[in-house]
């Protein structure tokens, strides 16, 4: 039994190793995604975030593309992810949304990794290290997200704790809770109270040289004046679900492929899968796919999920199991063992696009990708 070692998830076309569930990556549409944001924020630096294996597309490859193609830096969510993209020589800055720990100061601070300070409590703990420990902090202001950040009423009380921080103060940021709306409301709001807390830091002399709020969908929308910067996820990825963005030219990247482990032709009655939920009402061909919930295609895709195969898409029957899946073709079905079957489309239109497979579940596409486990195999084209 070879070990599923995290490097041995990359792989190029045709590559010995390479698994029966293949998520293919395509890098040069996932550089036009970026492009098409840049293109709605022009003049603005592009923070690209890579957090959760770049949403389950490949942190490293994903990251490298990025910064090669002119990314100004990196964010993750935690200083392992941060740390992850230092060992594998991305030098480009990176940004740690989320680790309040003292202890994680020193590393970020030798590894020239920045850290979002996420509250008054988080400042005071930083005050004691910084001057040994010179780490770069992103001041997150909370302006309707309800979870992390300082309120602006919070300010003048910890203005003190601020001026002591002021030469390691690289950028004020905040994040938009719901800049997908359509009438913008909620962003607008957003954006005032943003406004007013910049106002309030320059009264006291802070300005940061970074100011950064937009998401993908902030930033396709246009919330962004007077910022440096922009954050963006979902869309560099083609998954942003708001009707702006197939217009503007953002396309999903990923397609999940499995391969049929046996394809058979079967009478009538025949039941499928644990608990026997799918019964053929008349001979059918059934192919068995290599893919199941272990590899984060849900169990609750049992019975209501599609694949794509010539002359399909095709309805996959019975209990999604751990490790596999069943397709039922017609009885004439020119499928063979060793063909493969795609269950996560890129096209928006089929029933099995990420963003359908997701709606079906009750989800966003951010969970169906991020979901894709590690021993699936990544090619990047
Ligand atoms: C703080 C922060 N900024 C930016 C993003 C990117 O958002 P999106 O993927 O919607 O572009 C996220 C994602 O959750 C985030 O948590």
């Amino acid at each position: 039994m070879s070990q599923d070692h995290p490097q041995a998830r990359e792989s190029t076309p045709g590559q010995a190793g390479e698994g029966p569930l293949v998520a293919r990556v395509d890098l040069s549409q996932l550089i036009a995604n970026m492009h098409c944001l840049q293109g709605a924020a022009p003049g603005l630096g592009m923070l690209a975030v890579v957090k959760a294996d770049a949403y389950g597309h490949g942190a490293i490859p994903v990251a490298r593309a990025l910064v090669a193609a002119g990314a100004e830096g990196l964010c993750v969510a935690t200083l392992v992810e941060a740390l992850e993209l230092r060992q594998h020589g991305l030098l480009a800055p990176i940004l740690v949304f989320g680790d309040r720990r003292p202890e994680s100061v020193p590393i970020a601070a030798a590894q020239r990794i920045d850290l979002a300070v996420v509250s008054a409590d988080h400042l005071r703990d930083l005050l004691p290290l910084v001057a040994q420990h010179p780490v770069g902090l992103h001041l997150k202001l909370d302006t309707g997200m309800g979870n992390t950040g300082f309120q602006v009423a919070e300010l003048g009380a910890t203005m003190g704790d601020l001026q002591a921080l002021r030469p390691h103060l690289r950028g004020v940021m905040s994040h938009f809770s719901d800049a997908e709306a359509p009438d913008g409301k909620s962003a607008a709001l957003q954006r005032q109270t943003f406004q007013a807390g910049l106002a309030r830091l320059r009264e006291a002399g802070l300005a940061p040289p970074m100011v950064h709020h937009a998401n993908s969908a902030g930033c396709l929308r246009g919330f962004t004046q007077g910022d440096t910067h922009v954050r963006c996820g979902i869309g560099l990825y083609g998954l942003l679900d708001i009707p702006a963005a197939a217009p503007a030219g953002l396309r999903p990247i990923l397609e999940l492929s499995a391969e049929v482990t046996r394809a058979v032709r079967v009478p009538a009655g025949t039941a499928v899968g644990y608990g026997s939920t799918w019964v053929a009402p008349h001979p059918v061909t059934l192919a068995t796919l290599a893919c199941g919930y272990a590899d984060g295609f849900p169990r609750a895709l049992s019975n209501r999920a599609w694949a794509g195969f010539p002359g399909g898409p095709y309805p996959l029957v019975g209990t999604v199991s751990m490790d596999v899946v069943v397709a039922v073709l017609p009885e004439d079905s020119p499928i063979r063992a060793g063909d493969r079957m795609t269950l996560l489309s890129r096209h928006l239109e089929d029933p099995h696009s990420v963003q359908q497979t997701a709606r079906r579940l009750g989800t966003i596409g951010y969970e169906v990708t991020c979901a894709l486990h590690r021993r699936v195999t990544r090619q990047y084209l």
